[in-house]
Parts: C-alpha cells; structure tokens; sequence
C-alpha cells in the first residue's frame, strides 16, 4: 500500500456503549477530539473524525432486557441521544459508525475469517471470570471472594464464573512483536507514563484471548460456526478499519489508513494498546500512530457512576451557559492526560475570571470605544509607537507558543499562553487610558492607534481560541468586520497586519454572560423533576394480591401476572424472574400502581406496576406485605 500523505488526519474517538445516556466524561473525549481536528484544519490538513456506538455484548443485552426493549430498540433510543448532543456541542465529526450495521459487521467476519485461515485463532474452551460491565475477562491472578466470585479490580463490579467453548486469537504469539513496536515507536502510547505501564504489563507476558461466546446471543455471528458471537471488543475495535470503508469504501479507506489518533479514556487503554495492534499486526494492518489516554473527570472528588448517582448531565449545563463556555472549561481546566474534578465552585470561576472578564470584556470594551469615538469605522491613525510595535511582536511570540502546544496535543497549554497575551492587550489598554485621549481632539489619531492595535489583537485571539471555541471566536470575526470566517484562514498566514483600516466593527452584547451558583442550582432542580405533593396524591397505590402468574415465553425475565387490588384484578407483566419462581408468587402482596396507564410489553397488555428495589446486576426484589393487610388497601 503506497505511504498515506503527509497532510492527511484521521483521528477517532472511542465508540461508546449504548447502555447509558451520554454524559461529561463522553463530552470530554470528544471535545477534545473536535479541538484538535479543528486545529488540524487550519493547518491544511484533510481530517477524518470518526465517532459512533458500541451496540453488542452482553452489557447491552442485560440492559435491554431489564427494560423489557430489544437491544436494536435501545440502541436506537441512545444513538439519537448521542447524535443530539454531538450537535449540542458543536462537534464536527465526518461519519458516525454504529457496530450493528452490516458494512461494520461483515467487515468484522471478514477479518474473523481471515485470522482463523492463517491460524491466528483457534478453537478451545474458556473457564474463567467474566466483568460485564467492563466486559472484560478477568485476569486468573484476582483471588476469589467468599461467595466463589470475583471482583474486577478495573470497576469493582461482580465479576461472574464463566465456562464455555469458544474460539481464542494467540495473543500470545504477539508479545515480543508488541514490545519491538512500543520501542521503535516512543509516541504510540501517550502520555508517555502510560507507556510504561502497558509496556510492563506486556512484558508479563500475554495469555491467549478468548473472542467469542455462546452464552451471549446479542453479537456477529462466527462466519459458518454461528452459535458462537464474536466477542464485543473484537468486535468494537475494527469499527476504526469500517468506519473508515475498509471492505465498503476502498477510496476512503486508502485515503486515510491507517489513524493517527485514537483517543481514549484511560480506562481502555489496555484494549487499545495491546490487543487492537496485535488483532492489526495479524490482519497485516498498518499500525495506527498514537493512541493517546486521557484522565478522568470526578465529580466533586468522586469517581462519577450510575450508581453513586452523581453522573453529569452536560445538556444541564449547555442549556444554562451555552455550548462554548462548557468546551472551554473541559479542555482549559487539566492537561489531556491528568484527571480533572468538576464542580460548580470551579467552572464558575473560570467562566466569569477567564471568559466574561479577562476575554469577554477586552472585546467589548474595544469594540464599544470604536463606535463611541469612530462610529464604528477607524480611517486615520498615528504611526505605531514603541508599545504598539511591541503588542504586534507578542503577537508572533504567542502565536509560535500556540502552535508548538496545539501540535502536542498540549489545549490547555495552548489556551494559557493565549491567556498571557490577552492580558497583555488589556494591560496595554490600562496603560494607554483611551478614555482619557477620547477628550482631547487633538489626540484623536492616537487614540483610534490604540484601539486599532487592540481590535487586531483581538482578531488574532478569536483565532486562537477556535479551536476550543468555534462559535463564539467566529462571532468575534463578524463583530470585527472580516469578510472570511476563521476556517477559511491558515494558521501559518495568520499575520496581525491583516486587520484592515475601514473594517465596520459591529456593536456587541457581553459575549460570555456572568454565571451564578444559583443558576446552576435552579438548573438542578429543573432537572431534578420534583414532584409536588398533589402530584403524588394522583398515584392510586395499593396492596395487591398476586393470584396467577406465569413466565413470558422467550423472555429470561419476564413474568405475567393477574393481581386482585381490592374487588377488581389488573393484568400486568414485570422483570422480575431473575428473582422469583412464577409459582411462588401467586398468594403474594406487593405494592401495585394501579393507575398507570397500560401499556404493551411483547404484545401483551400490562395495567399496572409492582414497585421493586433494583440490585446492581440489574435483578429485581419486590417487598411483600404479611398477611396481616387486607388486599385493596391504599398505601399512602
Ligand atoms: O468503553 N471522565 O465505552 P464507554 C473522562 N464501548 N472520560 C470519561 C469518563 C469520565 N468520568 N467516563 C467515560 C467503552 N469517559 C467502549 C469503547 S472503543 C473501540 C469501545 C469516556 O461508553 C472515556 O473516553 O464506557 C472512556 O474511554 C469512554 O468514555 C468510555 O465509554
Ligand atoms: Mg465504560
């Protein structure tokens, strides 16, 4: 394959599972993602961002079953949640790959098949530990737990004994090939300390791995062995090689192969770095350049999960403070590869010091004296004195400065110096006290010199910022008069002379509003959803009394019941038969909500609802009243 030119890009981010709704931690990755391939753009690159859903795998199929929905149905219902956010946010990704279309899962036979033809992948049996959560087979060195299971040590989650036969790639033949790669190649795996601990681990030694069950039915089928599914992370993986055309779109495919960057969290970066260039190496892929693992984002100190609760919704705080500030905070806050901590306290801070005063102001200020003293348009101005001259070199300084953090990947980096030079332009403006020259005719020349070099500045900064901020930085441009928008500019053109005499500057509101503890608390509570009391009085509860039940045939969970709540019977279906035998239910008094409205479940009416406490593998337990209770009566 000829070498893929020089000024091509191809960057992705992970494909995320969709057994939950997207959340910061899925923002982040792919803001950064977007920053950098905006940044890339105006460095005359031709850049392909690809990001999609993770839709396979036991994980998902358990969810969709507790939900009493197909797992397709499920994935559906998320993809759309996470195509919505994406443009929420401003990302500008090129395709959206979804594992359960048939250009990706043929693909993934067809390298299945073609490792299995060259004796990479062989038939034999698995017994081990299972994290489905993590889905991840766990490592034979975790000791056992008192009840005979295991806990990931990845996610903490039960980690479940499985024993089945299936189909396993030699990883193992790969190790000292990995270990060659890694050293050949400092920056496949950064940041660099990450390298370290993936180069120790491989250097363990690396087992065989298991990719394929037959206890899980929501996956590709093995080509011609179909009661085996091929493993979700085999799966997943390739959907960097379909996502990009391979075996659909050859023009695309030799276009842009192999990636550049795979970003990641640095949950997956095993995934990443070991098994996905190994599952390459023996597909006879070129290898990807890096995959880089960022931190975590914690929320007010704390690990975010579903469980805790305490997962951010970023729809909360795009509503209230809108798309950029929030991009702004992510990638401003922590250098790409340390973990961050969210709370309140500190994105206010940084929005109302960084966004509304330091950049925020500095454009209004400008903008609003040009039209004050010039109506709106600077024709005649002094020669450029000492300061002038010298905000124009500082310019060149930052720009050099910006560009080395931006090519490293180094955003934070790349906004702080952007920050030292605007502080320097508002510096140089205390300095010079326009107000001041403004009641002088005689210093009008000056004065229209001054906030000249100002609006030049701020032309350079709009463009600076870009990547992190598109929308507000190209707002900045049309405010300024310019006639191109900032993509249409190369970064390596960008001078401070290009600001014209005569641009029409525009009026401007506050460009990044104030943000206060209360709005984002008031946000909170809108989404919180509280209930108010007459509301609740609308819910009919009642002590049923449960007189049949049977199992939904084809389903694992579901059980229909009849129960009786008071002199009428409610036919209704519920998840519970991970827990409890249909027989032994019949006689039992849950708590029933006897007004809900029906709904169908697998074709069947239901007209009610028992209420049950959710364990965390996603199995139910109903709590039941004594006998004691009379059947009907209303629980308050
Ligand atoms: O792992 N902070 O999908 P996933 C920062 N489907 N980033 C976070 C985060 C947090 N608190 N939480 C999640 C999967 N992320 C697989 C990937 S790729 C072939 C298959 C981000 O939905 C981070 O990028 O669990 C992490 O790697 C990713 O979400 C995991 O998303
Ligand atoms: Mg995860």
């Amino acid at each position: 394959m000829a070498e893929k030119s020089k000024n091509r890009f191809y960057i992705t981010t992970p494909i995320y599972y969709v057994n939950d709704i997207p959340h910061i931690g899925h923002a982040y990755t792919t803001i950064i993602t977007d920053a950098i391939c905006r940044y890339k753009k105006l460095t005359g690159n031709e850049v392909f961002f690809l990001t999609g859903t993770d839709e396979h795998g036991q994980k998902i199929e358990k969810r969709a079953e507790a939900k009493g929905i197909k797992p397709i149905e499920l994935a559906d219902q998320v993809v759309g949640r996470f195509k919505n956010l994406w443009k929420a946010l401003n990302i500008s990704y090129d395709y959206f790959i979804r594992t359960t279309q048939s250009s990706h899962e043929k693909g993934v036979q067809k390298i299945f098949q073609k490792l299995k033809d060259k004796g990479d992948i062989y038939k034999g049996v698995y017994e081990g530990y299972y994290c489905v959560s993590c889905e991840n087979f766990i490592s034979d060195d975790i000791p056992l737990e008192k009840e005979g299971n295991k806990i990931c040590p990845d996610c903490g989650e039960q980690a479940g004994k499985v024993s089945e036969e299936c189909y396993f790639f030699k990883l193992s033949a790969y190790q000292k090939p990995l270990l060659d790669h890694y050293k050949k190649n400092p920056h496949f795996i950064r940041p660099k300390s990450r390298m370290n601990e993936i180069k120790s681990f491989v250097e363990q030694g690396l087992k065989d791995l298991s990719i394929t069950r037959t206890t899980v039915k929501w996956g590709i089928p093995v080509p011609d062995d179909p009661d085996h599914s091929i493993y979700v992370w085999f799966d997943a993986l390739h959907n960097y090689l379909t996502g990009i055309g391979y075996d659909w779109n050859p023009e695309l495919y030799n276009k842009f192969w192999p990636p550049d960057v795979h970003l990641i969290g640095k949950d997956i970066l095993r995934f990443h770095a070991v098994f996905w260039p190994a599952f390459l190496m023996a597909g006879g892929f070129p290898l990807p350049g890096t995959v880089f693992g960022h931190g975590w984002w914690l929320k007010d100190k704390t690990k975010m999960s579903k469980s805790k609760g305490n997962v951010l919704d970023p729809h909360l705080i795009l509503d209230t403070f809108g798309t950029d500030p929030l991009r702004y905070f992510l990638l401003r806050e922590i250098p790409i590869g340390l973990d961050g901590n969210f709370s309140h306290e500190g994105f206010i801070h940084r929005v109302n010091s960084d966004l509304a005063n330091d950049l925020g102001n500095l454009v209004q200020r400008t903008l609003t004296m040009i039209h004050k003293y010039f109506s709106g348009k600077i024709i005649e101005m002094d020669d450029e004195n000492e300061t002038d001259n010298k905000l124009k070199a500082e310019f060149i300084t930052c720009k050099d400065k910006v560009t080395a953090s931006y090519e490293e990947f180094a955003i934070n980096k790349a906004l702080e110096e952007t920050w030292v030079y605007i502080n320097l332009v508002n510096k140089y403006l205390a300095d010079s006290e326009p107000w001041k020259l403004a009641k002088d005719e005689s210093k009008k020349k000056r004065l229209a010199r001054i906030l000249f070099q100002a609006a030049a500045a701020i032309r350079t900064i709009a463009y600076f910022v870009y990547p992190v901020m598109p929308e507000s930085a190209d707002k900045i441009w049309a405010l300024l008069g310019e006639e191109k928008s900032i993509p249409d500019q190369s970064f390596a053109e960008l001078e401070f002379e290009d600001f014209k005499l005569g641009q029409k500057i525009q009026r401007t509101k506050p460009l990044f509003p104030r943000v206060e503890l209360k709005d984002f608390l008031k946000e909170e509570e809108k989404k919180m959803d509280y209930l108010t009391f007459d509301e609740f009085k609308k819910m009919d509860l009642r002590v049923g009394e449960i007189i049949k039940a049977e199992k939904v045939e084809g389903t694992k969970k579901l059980i229909k019941m009849e129960v009786d709540i008071g002199g009428e019977t409610r036919q209704m279906i519920s998840g519970i038969a991970d827990t409890y035998e249909a027989d032994d239910l019949v006689g039992k008094k849950p708590i029933i909500i006897a007004n809900l409205k029906p709904t169908i479940i697998r074709g069947i009416e239901s007209q009610a609802m028992l209420l049950a406490a959710e364990m965390k593998d996603g199995s139910a337990i109903v709590p039941f009243f004594g006998d004691d209770v009379p059947t009907g009566s209303k629980v308050k």
